[in-house]
């Protein structure tokens, strides 16, 4: 197995179901059950709204900071386990402020799970906090507002939630705002949405990362210019078979067109707990319909340096992991 840097990975997303019930109990909350199994029926999804209010309705048993690190804090062990050595995560920042709870608590529980996956595992990385698209552009820069005194603990901004009627253009001012402080930015795009909602987030909001991007294959223009500006995309097969944004089929999969065009694409998770399965999964589903040979499965390993936020230092230890591991 390769060492593996995820860019893609929401940690509201890897809140497995018993967890949820777990920190419902803890927090005396009401859930519809306290049956795993039962609970566990609802995880078909018709589409990313279908999903997306299943993963915003179980994140509301979440109280304290507690919460927040034990959360994260499983996220990083399974992630050490499936051979992660950088990390660069997702949070929806108003999910939880809508919900009553402080960002303090939020940023609180986060950032201690992820120092200590530093420390005890090695697995480098930060936290990039999402703008929900639904909640529209003033929320946005009233967040980006609220995140600024914690800057320090962000590597970046990103955009997530509901695409399709939420154009990209209308988040420009967080952006900006974001960019002016130095923060990275990055954005889901093309996901359920046309090209031009990845047109917009390269050219208004200036993203350096497109999340998921499979959209942009219906416009050969938006392909050059990914490929000429080695503008990544970060691909998260489970999850497009769950949406239902890619053929049903894995071995039916753009992935291996969009290596072919030249894309700087990665494999990620997304919603581990909601689309069955974590990286290692992701790359064994994948290894199982295509039959990734060595050379695409290192590639795909280099891309995803490539395409992080890690530091130069960072980036030529973590490629000399991958070649160590190539050369076993
Ligand atoms: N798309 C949009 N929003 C999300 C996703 C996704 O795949 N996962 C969590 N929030
Ligand atoms: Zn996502």
């Amino acid at each position: 197995m390769l060492p593996i840097t995820e860019l893609h990975m929401h940690l509201e997303g890897s809140f497995e179901v018993e967890s949820v019930i777990a920190i419902a109990q803890r927090n005396g909350i009401a859930l519809p059950s306290f049956d795993p199994e039962v609970l566990r029926a609802k995880y078909k999804f018709a589409d990313l709204q279908e999903f997306l209010d299943l993963y915003y309705d179980n994140i509301r048993v979440m109280r304290t900071a507690e919460d927040f690190h034990d959360l994260a804090a499983a996220y990083y062990r399974r992630a050490h386990t499936a051979g992660v050595r950088h990390a660069e995560v997702f949070f929806d920042p108003q999910t939880h402020t809508g919900n009553g709870i402080a960002l303090e608590a939020v940023l609180e529980g986060f950032t201690a799970a992820r120092l200590e996956a530093e420390r005890d595992f090695g697995l480098t990385g930060g936290l990039i906090a999402c703008f929900m698209r639904d909640r529209g552009a003033a929320d946005a820069v009233d967040t980006i507002r609220a995140l600024l005194p914690h800057r320090d603990l962000l590597l970046g901004v990103g955009l997530d939630s509901t695409e399709v009627g939420n154009p990209s253009y209308l988040y420009r001012e967080a952006f900006s705002i974001a960019a002016a402080e130095g923060l990275h930015r990055v954005a889901h795009a093309g996901e359920e949405g046309s090209p031009d909602y990845v047109w917009e987030a390269l050219d208004v909001l200036g993203v350096e990362r497109i999340d998921h991007g499979n959209r942009a294959l219906e416009d050969p223009e938006l392909v050059a210019r990914l490929v000429g500006d080695r503008i990544p995309l970060t691909v998260c097969p489970l999850s497009n078979l769950a949406l239902h944004t890619a053929p049903p089929a894995l071995a039916d999969h753009p992935l291996p067109a969009m290596l072919e065009a030249g894309l700087l694409v990665s494999i990620n998770s997304d919603d581990p707990a909601y689309f069955g399965g974590y990286v290692d999964d992701n790359f064994a589903a994948l290894d199982e319909a295509l039959a990734l040979s060595p050379a695409t499965r290192e590639l795909l390993a280099l891309n995803a340096i490539e395409s992080s936020f890690a530091l130069p230092a960072r980036k030529e230890a973590l490629r000399a992991e991958v070649a160590a591991a190539v050369a076993l």
